[in-house]
């Protein structure tokens, strides 16, 4: 974490984009800068953004936190929450390099590994959740049997679940052996379960799922258990994927 330095007020004022320094040294000088509660109107004082309750026409300014975005390669037995009351390993204890914390963006299930994203951006996370905003999510799935013509073009076009049809898929059947097919899929919609809902509405179980992609974001080499934190040109795509920074 970013040691909290003591910083002259016009200076905090202006990083924070209340307004300019020199205006901040105008607002001082009037009176109508507090910290901690007393008006402090002398140029020199410092305070700590993040610490100190500074406050400009009685209204308190808030630090900007860095926005981070990282991509965790989730394994299998971990759940996606920070904690879990029955005592099972989560993915906070993944991410414990990361000096801010990060929240998972939605859910993989316990048993399914891959690319889960983790973040501090809430409205980022919020829309890539969001099916409005349509974020292909592809998988890599294994399935018991062998899905028909019929239960193929289910799984394209739209399976009935208890929570409704389901929006067009995309699909790739990648091998199949005697048991069993390996196929891709890839979703705009994230509904609880989803994949394997409805991979066993069609008559084939999911035997193994994994994320491997989510918009732009590729899980690529990264290695179970390891995360990286998102290079400032792929935040830029994925920001764009979900109508954000045009
Ligand atoms: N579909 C599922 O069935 N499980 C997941 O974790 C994600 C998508």
């Amino acid at each position: 974490m970013k040691q909290m330095q003591a910083e002259r007020l016009q200076k905090i004022l202006s990083q924070a984009g209340i307004t300019s320094r020199r205006k901040a040294e105008k607002l001082i000088l009037q009176g109508r800068v507090s910290v901690n509660g007393k008006v402090v109107s002398e140029l020199g004082a410092k305070a700590v953004l993040g610490k100190d309750d500074i406050c400009v026409n009685g209204k308190a300014i808030k630090a900007e936190t860095e926005k981070v975005v990282v991509a965790l390669f989730k394994p299998k037995s971990f759940v996606t929450t920070l904690h879990d009351p029955q005592g099972r390993p989560t993915v906070a204890d993944l991410v414990k390099s990361i000096s801010v914390r990060v929240y998972p963006v939605g859910r993989l299930d316990y048993d399914a590994d891959g690319l889960l994203l983790m973040t501090n951006d809430g409205e980022l996370a919020h829309r890539l959740q969001h099916p409005r905003y349509k974020v292909p999510k592809t998988y890599l799935v294994k399935v018991r049997g062998h899905p028909l013509e019929e239960g193929l073009a289910q799984l394209q076009q739209g399976v009935s679940l208890e929570d409704g049809i389901t929006a067009p898929a995309e699909l790739h059947i990648l091998e199949d052996d005697k048991k069993a097919t390996w196929l891709t899929i890839t979703l705009r919609e994230g509904r609880n379960h989803q994949v394997k809902r409805m991979c066993a509405a069609v008559g084939c179980p999911v035997l193994k799922l994994r994320r491997t992609k989510i918009g732009p974001i590729d899980l690529g080499n990264l290695q179970p258990g390891r995360s990286r934190r998102l290079k400032a040109s792929e935040v830029r795509a994925l920001r764009k994927a979900v109508g954000l920074d045009g």
